[in-house]
C-alpha cells in the first residue's frame, strides 16, 4: 500500500468560508471525500492541516522517513519560507514525487504570488483548478507509480 500525504498550510482550514469567490465554496471535508473517490487499489491518503510551519516541516521529514510521496499546498508559505523549501528539497532529493499545488492560479493575483520559493524543487505543479488541482495531482501520482 502506497500512501499519499496530502499537506495544507495556513489558512486552508477555512476552506468554505475564506473568499469563497478565489478558493471555492467546498470545505477541507469534502476536498477528503473527492480524494477518497480518486483513490486507486493500492494506495491511501492522508489528508492534513496546520498552520504552523515547524508542524508542516515536521511532515515533509515524515514523508522521507516513511518514504511517502506528498501533494503540498503550502499556502502563503509558498511566498517565502525557505525552511519550508529546504524540507520539501528533502523529499524530492530522496526521490520520493512531491506535487506543489494551489486552487487558485497565483500567477493572475497579487505581486506577492508571483513568486513561489518551492516550485524549483517540487517534482512539478498544478495551479488554479480549484479541488480538480489536488485531484489531477493524485491521478498523477497513482499513474507514475502504479
Ligand atoms: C494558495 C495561494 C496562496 O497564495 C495563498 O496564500 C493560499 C492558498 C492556493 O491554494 O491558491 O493560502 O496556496
Amino acid at each position: 500500500m502506497t500512501s499519499i500525504l496530502v499537506l495544507n498550510g495556513p489558512n486552508l482550514g477555512r476552506l468554505g468560508s475564506r473568499e469563497p469567490d478565489v478558493y471555492g465554496s467546498g470545505t477541507l471535508e469534502d476536498l477528503g471525500v473527492a480524494l477518497e473517490e480518486t483513490l486507486a487499489p493500492g494506495f491511501e491518503m492522508d489528508l492534513r492541516q496546520t498552520n504552523d510551519e515547524a508542524t508542516l516541516i515536521g511532515w515533509l521529514h515524515e514523508a522521507v522517513d516513511t518514504q511517502s510521496p506528498v501533494i503540498l499546498n503550502p499556502a502563503a508559505f509558498t511566498h517565502y519560507s525557505y525552511a519550508l523549501r529546504d524540507a520539501a528539497a528533502l523529499v524530492t532529493k530522496a526521490g520520493l514525487l512531491l506535487v506543489e499545488v494551489h486552487l487558485s492560479n497565483p500567477h493572475a493575483r497579487e505581486e506577492f504570488r508571483h513568486t513561489s520559493v518551492i516550485s524549483a524543487i517540487a517534482t512539478g505543479v498544478i495551479a488554479g483548478f480549484g479541488f480538480d488541482s489536488y485531484l489531477l495531482a493524485l491521478d498523477l501520482i497513482q499513474r507514475r507509480l502504479g
